[in-house]
């Protein structure tokens, strides 16, 4: 049996990779899943498991030295996926500082703990170990609208706190398999999008807002462009990555779907007008009038897109879901879920959208 260690796994990443592989292996693995429970951190994404033998929740900190040295110690783990991370752009540009603890000093002191569970006293590693470092696009800068990918030499050139600091735990996860020969892979994926967002992120925050006839803030002019992939398509990634990519190895991944902010937003109305029932009070107030262009976000990036040919030709990987049935499947989900929006927007919710939005709307 194989033991994963997943780091945020009550996030919107790591909740659908855990579902994933439960799905796909059931009781041929054991999932201990380390999550601090930050807002972004839901154990409601993971009721569904949460009663299987082979699956363990443990509240830590990835910070914390000692808890994370034990969970070492006490399992034998033989794949780290690390999604844990401070997530969201703009509580990065409001507030930095949890930005590089949790990504930098976190991503570190994962690491520490790993190569002293794993690294012999000859220095060479147990065979069959693996750290996954989940990252992201935004570590590469931004395009020129005109054109061109990200492919995985493009030189770094985050903008943004949180990408500077997902940068830096790239750069040290790159350091330990330079240095010590450290058994890890990195991934660098495109914005994600399916069940379980936290809606502070793009699709669900317009989703909900749509659905309360709330105005839908779009930043600066709406032309920026991101590269959406369907979050199932992601941890299917992940897990080829995990299986079958050799050690050392950074592999991008990418939707080959890119999108301006603006036509995310009208679709997002588009398909709630097709679903919502004639007679739904919403629906009369469902109309692109709600669009409302605010100040543009602090040294907003114009344009993300990844060259995903590296995976294609090595593992074989290709995005399943088309945008048109991904963003449809995600929008009913959200539909049909609205007690978890309600419970994710509850308490502090309301007071980071007042200091985020209630300026500009
Ligand atoms: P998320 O914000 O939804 O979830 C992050 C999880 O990490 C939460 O459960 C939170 O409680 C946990 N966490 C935060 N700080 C922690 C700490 N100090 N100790 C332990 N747990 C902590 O994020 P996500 O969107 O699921 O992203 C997961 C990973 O994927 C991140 O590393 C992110 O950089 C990367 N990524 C995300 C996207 C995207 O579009 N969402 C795209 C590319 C890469
Ligand atoms: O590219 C991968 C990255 O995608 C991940 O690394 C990040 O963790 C993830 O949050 C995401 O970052 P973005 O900044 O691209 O995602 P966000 O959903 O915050 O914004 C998407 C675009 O929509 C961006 O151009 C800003 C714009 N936007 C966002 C919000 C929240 C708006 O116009 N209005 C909004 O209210």
């Amino acid at each position: 049996m194989r033991t994963y260690l997943v780091t945020g796994g009550a996030g919107f990443i790591g909740s659908n990779f855990i579902h994933y592989m439960f799905d796909r292996y059931q009781d041929a693995i054991k999932i201990i899943n380390v999550d601090a429970l930050t807002y972004a951190g839901n154990l409601s994404n993971l009721e569904a498991v949460a009663g299987l033998p082979n699956y363990k929740f443990v509240k830590a900190d990835i910070t914390d030295r000692k808890v994370i040295e034990k969970l070492f110690d006490k399992n034998d783990v033989d794949v780290v996926v690390h999604f844990a991370a401070e997530s969201h752009v703009d509580r990065s540009i409001k507030d930095p500082d949890c930005f590089v603890r949790t990504n930098v000093l976190g991503t570190t002191n994962m690491l520490n703990a790993a190569m002293g569970a794993w690294r012999l006293s000859n220095g060479k590693f147990i065979p069959g170990k693996k750290f996954l470092h989940v990252s992201t696009d935004e570590v590469y800068g931004s395009l020129p609208e005109e054109g061109g990918y990200f492919y995985e030499d493009t030189p770094y050139a985050p903008h943004s706190p949180y990408s500077a600091s997902k940068a830096s735990s790239d750069l040290i996860v790159k350091a330990y398999m330079d240095t010590y020969g450290f058994p890890a892979n990195i991934t660098n994926c495109s914005n994600n999008y399916g069940p379980y967002q936290f809606p502070e992120k793009l699709i669900p925050l317009m989703i909900h807002n749509a659905l309360e006839g709330k105005p839908l803030p779009v930043y600066g002019d709406g032309k920026n462009v991101r590269d959406w992939l369907y979050v199932e398509d992601h941890v299917s990634a992940i897990n080829h990555v995990i299986n079958e990519a050799k050690l050392f190895e950074t592999y991008n991944i990418g939707g080959n779907n890119e999108k301006q902010n603006i036509e995310i937003v009208r679709t997002i109305i588009d398909v709630l007008k097709e679903l919502l029932p004639e007679a739904d009070p919403r629906r009369a107030n469902l109309s692109y009038d709600l669009i409302t262009y605010v100040d543009d976000r602090l040294g907003h990036d114009r344009r993300y897109a990844i060259g995903a040919d590296k995976i294609r030709k090595d593992l074989g990987w290709e995005p399943k879901t088309k945008f048109v049935d991904g963003i449809r499947k995600t929008i009913i989900w959200y539909f049909e879920n609205q007690d978890w929006m309600e419970r994710v927007t509850s308490g502090m919710y309301q007071a980071y959208y007042e200091q985020m939005y209630g300026g500009k709307l």
